[in-house]
């Protein structure tokens, strides 16, 4: 069966399918295989952990009585074993995986050292599992996003990510093209970023104001510095990849990664904003809060008119599927934080659920969705053989998409009635919470798609990597791409690389 695509979706092959040929990608994806896979098979593992935290921490919400004689299943504790093990757990683990293939692909050099990045990935692992089994029992540093033990955990992340990150930069260092493409960028810049900000927020000298400030510098920017510009690296690489064009302007991109760095490190005071610190500070976090504006849109126009013209590939492929989805979403929810961060709606949202939403369409609908996409991409590459079944990669992104939007909507309007109720002085606590129930019980409605999306996804997995076969026959459902870039290598070996 061979899937013929309408003539707008044939186009150029990009300049990352024109330098690649199949021979470097072979090499290439032969040393990242072992590092990529542990990852991606313990992000997973995680990702089920972290939804049947997030979805008891929902119920709990609006069923206080349930689980409430075993301390550790009361709220706070679920809730933070849900964020480190989802943001450490799944969402870094999967960018880890990602960004190992990706690179040797992209700089067209061998994996230097691939042993010592599995290595670190296993420490990591160690390091996530001995963070959230503490926080259950009820250690923790007490900063929000840093709550895994400074000395019972994070050595093993820092020495995790560590060789990581060196395998990484070392593969760079000799590498065999002078051209970096801009998701090379992202790469390298998140894996210098994220331990100099892992290792300021936790240092262990600051205290009251100061360890405020010292937190939210850190919680922002792993957002901003780690977990968005490897999200990012994905969907710069997929799209053009898969549509078979190249991006669709080199200046935009370049435009983006800079101001992010510039002005992404200058937010993390918009957390704080009606907090005890120096007015100064708390302004130019909402100054460079709208100046993100600039990266955010460069990335918008940049994706969006890569896309033109090719919308139908969707229908197509499940990695471009969940990768413009997440594109979508980087879009929204930064337009959305931005607005948030302005005082006088910062102070309506500030204690709301409204923020939770912002979170996950942060998160969830950005991060995960891209990594999904790029996950979708990469393991038949990896195992050699391809994805069981379509049904379920449709199962799958109707469940997360379906979820999502339920879980957004109620959550979202519900924290806006919240924050209206909390500031009238004369509305009694009764109301608030009654205010906000429905919301509650629909983000729990949301969840509970969401965790059945991620049990059919790892059931997936799972068969990829017991070695089943393929129900459909070849050239398979997400092989379009060979397809429309005609003679490029990829097409000799039926799509498979
Ligand atoms: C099964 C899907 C999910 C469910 C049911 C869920 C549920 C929840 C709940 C109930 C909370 C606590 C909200 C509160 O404190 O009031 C929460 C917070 C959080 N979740 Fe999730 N979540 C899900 C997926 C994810 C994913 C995939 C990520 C990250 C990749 C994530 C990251 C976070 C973060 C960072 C917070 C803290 C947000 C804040 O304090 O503003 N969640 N989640
Ligand atoms: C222009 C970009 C963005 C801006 C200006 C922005 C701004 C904000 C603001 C003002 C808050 C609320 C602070 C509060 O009142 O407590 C917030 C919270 C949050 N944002 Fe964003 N945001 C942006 C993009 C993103 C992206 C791309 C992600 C996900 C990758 C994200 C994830 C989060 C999370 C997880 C929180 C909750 C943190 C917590 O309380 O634990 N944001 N953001």
């Amino acid at each position: 069966m061979s899937v013929t695509l309408p003539p707008s979706v044939i186009g150029a092959v990009s300049p990352i399918t024109d330098m690649e040929n199949l021979d470097i990608r072979l090499r290439a994806d032969a040393t990242s295989r072992r590092v990529a896979l542990v990852a991606i098979a313990s992000s997973v593992v995680w990702l089920l952990l972290g939804s049947v935290f997030g979805l008891v921490a929902s119920l709990k919400l609006h069923l206080p009585d349930w689980l409430v004689a075993n301390p550790a299943l009361t709220f706070g504790r679920v809730r933070t074993a849900h964020l480190n093990a989802m943001a450490y757990g799944w969402a870094s683990l999967a960018m880890i995986g990602v960004s190992a293939w990706m690179i040797p692909r992209l700089v067209h050099t061998e994996l230097r050292i691939p042993k010592a990045a599995e290595v670190g990935v296993w420490f990591w692992n160690i390091g996530v599992a001995i963070g959230v089994v503490s926080i259950l029992m009820g250690r923790t540093d007490g900063l929000e996003w840093l709550e895994m033990p400074r000395y019972a955990a994070d050595p093993f992340l820092v020495i995790g990510g560590g060789l990581i990150g060196f395998v990484i930069l070392a593969t760079l260092a000799v590498r065999e093209v002078d051209h970096l493409y801009v998701s090379v960028w992202y790469i390298m810049a998140a894996y210098i970023w994220f331990p100099v900000i892992f290792v300021v927020g936790n240092w262990p000298t600051f205290s009251g104001v100061e360890s405020a400030a010292v937190n939210w510098f850190y919680a922002h920017n792993a957002l901003g510095l780690w977990l968005t510009p490897i999200s990012l690296a994905a969907a710069y690489y997929f799209i053009p990849k898969i549509l078979g064009r190249p991006i669709y302007s080199y200046q935009l991109s370049l435009l983006g990664f800079w101001t992010l760095g510039f002005f992404y490190s200058l937010n993390g005071m918009h957390h704080l904003i009606g907090g005890p610190l120096p007015t100064w500070m708390i302004t130019t976090s909402i100054v460079a809060s709208a100046l993100m504006i600039i990266p955010v849109l460069a990335v918008a126009v940049n994706q969006h008119m890569t896309m033109v013209g090719r919308f139908a590939a969707l229908r197509y492929s499940p990695t471009l599927r969940f990768i413009v989805f997440g594109a979508v979403a980087y879009t929204l929810v930064s337009l959305q934080g931005t607005f948030m961060a302005f005082r006088e709606i910062n102070r309506l949202t500030h204690f709301t659920h409204a923020t939770v939403a912002h979170a996950h369409l942060g998160l969830y609908g950005f991060v995960t969705m891209i990594m999904f996409g790029s996950i979708y991409y990469i393991l038949p590459r990896l195992l050699g053989r391809e994805w069981v079944s379509e049904r379920l990669i449709s199962w799958h992104f109707w469940l997360v998409a379906t979820g999502l939007l339920i879980y957004l909507v109620p959550l979202t309007i519900g924290g806006i009635m919240q924050g209206v109720a909390m500031a009238n002085p004369d509305s009694t606590w009764e109301q608030v919470v009654t205010a906000m129930k429905p919301g509650l019980i629909g983000r729990s409605v949301g969840g509970a798609l969401l965790t059945a999306g991620h049990l059919v996804f790892a059931w997936h997995v799972w068969l990829m990597f017991r070695g089943a076969r393929a129900r459909q026959g070849l050239p398979p459902f997400h092989a379009v791409v060979p397809t429309v870039v005609g003679e490029s290598p990829e097409a000799s070996v039926g799509g498979v690389r």
